[in-house]
């Protein structure tokens, strides 16, 4: 499956400076290691287990599993028997045993430039042991689950390690989403606690984010689920004499306009029960297969999925694949630029960073505010050396040229990594020639929220690079090519993209609703792990992602169902029928269109196309706001009734030949949806 040797064309080789610290120093080095990882798992994972730390040790196999539906119920065990605690390993751990107590775990950033803190491992300790115990004071128990709703600030991650602490299950809803949004999941898990915030700014736009939750935690009492106390961070409102410990507030980020109902009854005020707090807490020791936290990931039928990772599989993959994708150096200074709400923040914010003593750049604000400058200045500022972005954010970025990139020196970086959806070649060519200016690799990485960590990436030093290809397999994991009829195919070829056995760090269960995860990733090919995305695999045994082959969306690299949307938009009493599929954009990389058909007596007019992309916003969020919205009295569908979106994607592209309408009830609305395309955006 992996050539015998390095392709010589079209690719880009690692520079030799880098080879010579790496921990993965060649091609070769990879191939060993690789089907070491396959043959031998119990003796690859097992070594890299013995740098954490484990209450108790293990018994039996590494990993043990079922991945085939037609044999029983789907499992995944890893290190059955073992107890640990993450928080342990990725603060304890560091502090004490490897004396790295006065290390910055993080260069927080804020939204505004100049608004900056340090944080040690030694400081992080102590607030999340201070804030561990002001959740067991309001009786959270191993097992709850608590909510998280938070801007990108230290005390998300001390509140996410709180719970870790504790042995709660952590429930992160991205700040982005909508009250309808967060309503929707926190009942979906039975959240027992809320932790939000007062507010943030992006750019120069202020989120009440309080507001918000209030708005999602009365919807939940109308549903009959009444979250009993939520944890307000002041983070734009807090009061010189709320502060806790040696930071005090930057002046910039007081401010007077937001405005703040405190609710008596369920708000709590994070400073005041953190000064209270005692910075010492025992660690909830855990099984290996404990749940450790549940996200919520966009679901085909629109109902988002709660995937659910455990213990220590999660630790292992994540802390081995940052490790090795960002080929990791005490000295490095490390910058990812997503978001905590999503998996790419969990992993490699949170968890793969802590678990091996990074130091990272937390960063609060916009890569475009206050001007295109911003990701540059940040680099030069803390000396970035291995950077983690999106194509979108890049494909933006480059709009804008050079010279805004050029204004700072970025002379720290050794390696860029991408990730989030297809990274198309243009933009991987300016990311490494302009940002990278040909001295850093790029590390093109595919995974999921499922996955829970990389399964298809370059390793910096290690994997000649072709422009828009993941490349290989992470150790451990096995992918292959499937037909519509399921046949795995060999060699030059195009299908599903599907794995053959579990790794670590894949999720084990939709959180409540293990039905469903069986259903969505293996019944369709019994035996695999079905990705949803569709690939191609090269002569030379490369992996180039095609992108969703199922019902799904990815604007800006976020996944989003059609259904999702389409579902918030009949909630509207205009829209009897609506129908959304994706039109390629080039910066959000796909963009949401949608034909919506109006029940009797309701007008098409602009007032209405403004309430539709608002309901929408209102449901989901802002990352869901329909690009293009099309009056349509009519929509293709077959005799059976079924909507035919492959028309429809057509007449959305602007692309006049159909194929094969031959099955349409009535092919006149073809004509006319052509004709009455949208053109430009809202
Ligand atoms: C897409 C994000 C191509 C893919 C970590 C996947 C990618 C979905 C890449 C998961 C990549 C992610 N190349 N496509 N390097 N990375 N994707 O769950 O469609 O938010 O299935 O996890 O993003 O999105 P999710």
């Amino acid at each position: 499956m992996i050539p015998d040797k390095a392709p010589k064309e079209d690719v880009f080789h690692c520079p030799e400076n880098l080879k010579e610290e790496s921990h993965i120093p060649s091609f070769e080095k990879y191939k060993e290691e690789y089907i070491r990882s396959i043959e031998n798992p119990d003796e690859f994972w097992g070594a890299i287990a013995k740098d954490f730390f484990w209450k108790t040790k293990h018994t039996g196999r590494f990993l043990e599993y079922n991945f085939d539906v037609t044999k029983g119920e789907i499992f995944i065990k890893c290190m059955e028997g073992a107890t640990t605690n993450i928080c342990y390993n990725l603060l304890d751990r560091n502090v004490h045993d490897k004396k790295l107590g006065d290390r910055i775990a993080f260069f927080w950033e804020g939204n505004e430039p100049g608004d900056e803190l340090t944080v040690t491992y030694g400081e992080l300790l102590q607030r999340v042991c201070q804030f561990a115990n002001v959740l067991k004071s309001l009786g959270v128990k191993k097992g709850d689950r608590v909510s998280i709703y938070m801007p990108m600030v230290v005390e998300l991650v001390v509140a996410m390690l709180a719970c870790v602490r504790i042995g709660a299950v952590h429930s992160i809803v991205f700040a982005g989403f909508s009250s309808e949004s967060l309503c929707e999941r926190i009942i979906d898990s039975q959240c027992s606690l809320l932790v939000t915030a007062d507010g943030f700014y992006r750019g120069d736009k202020l989120i009440n984010l309080k507001f918000l939750a209030d708005e999602a935690l009365q919807k939940c009492r109308e549903k009959g689920f009444p979250v009993k106390k939520s944890i307000v961070l002041k983070h734009l409102s807090k009061e010189p004499e709320e502060v806790v410990g040696s930071q005090s507030p930057p002046a910039k980020r007081s401010c007077p306009d937001l405005e703040l109902h405190w609710n008596p009854d369920v708000d709590l005020c994070w400073h005041t029960l953190m000064k209270g707090a005692s910075d010492q807490c025992e660690p909830e020791w855990c099984e290996s297969e404990d749940p450790l936290f549940i996200l919520y990931t966009s679901g085909s039928t629109g109902k988002p999925k709660g995937v659910l990772h455990t213990v220590s599989g999660y630790l292992l993959f994540v802390a081995t694949t940052f490790k090795l994708v960002f080929d990791h150096q005490p000295d490095d200074v490390y910058w990812c630029t997503a978001d905590i709400g999503w998996i790419t923040g969990h992993s490699y914010i949170t968890y793969g960073p802590l678990a091996n003593g990074a130091s990272s750049v937390l960063f609060e604000g916009l890569p475009t505010y206050p001007d295109m400058s911003r990701m540059w200045a940040i680099v030069d500022k803390y000396r970035v050396t291995k950077f983690y972005t999106a194509p979108t954010a890049i494909r933006m970025l480059m709009k804008y040229g050079s010279e805004p990139v050029q204004r700072y020196t970025r002379k720290s970086l050794k390696v860029l990594g991408t990730v989030g959806e297809p990274i198309n070649p243009e933009a991987w060519q300016w990311y490494y020639s302009v940002v990278g200016e040909g001295r850093c690799p790029v590390v093109d990485t595919f995974w999921q929220t499922e996955t829970g960590g990389h399964v298809l990436t370059p390793l910096p030093a290690a994997t000649p690079m072709k422009p828009g290809s993941a490349t290989f397999p992470f150790f451990g994991v096995v992918p292959a090519i499937l037909n519509d009829s399921g046949e795995e195919l060999e060699g030059p070829s195009e299908g599903y993209l599907v794995f053959k056995q579990p790794w670590p760090g894949v999720m084990r269960t939709v959180y409540g609703n293990h039905e469903r995860f069986e259903t969505t990733y293996f019944r369709k090919f019994p035996g695999y792990y079905v990705t949803g995305d569709g690939c191609r695999r090269d002569e030379d045994g490369y992996y180039w992602i095609t992108g969703r082959i199922d019902d799904m969306l990815n604007v800006s690299g976020h996944l989003l169902s059609t259904a999702e949307v389409e579902s918030a938009l009949v909630e509207h009493k205009a829209v009897a029928e609506a129908a959304v599929v994706s039109r390629p954009h080039p910066v959000k990389g796909e963009s949401l269109y949608c034909f919506v058909t109006l029940t009797d007596g309701a007008t098409y007019n602009a007032t209405l196309e403004a309430e539709l992309r608002k309901q929408v916003r209102e449901k989901i969020g802002a990352i869901a706001t329909p690009d293009y919205i099309q009056n349509a009295p009519g929509l293709p569908k077959t005799r059976s009734g079924k909507i035919m979106r492959r028309v429809l994607r057509k007449i959305a592209c602007g692309e006049k030949d159909m194929g094969d309408i031959s099955t349409l009830a009535d092919s006149g609305v073809v004509d006319e949806l052509y004709r009455n395309r949208c053109c430009t955006t809202a």
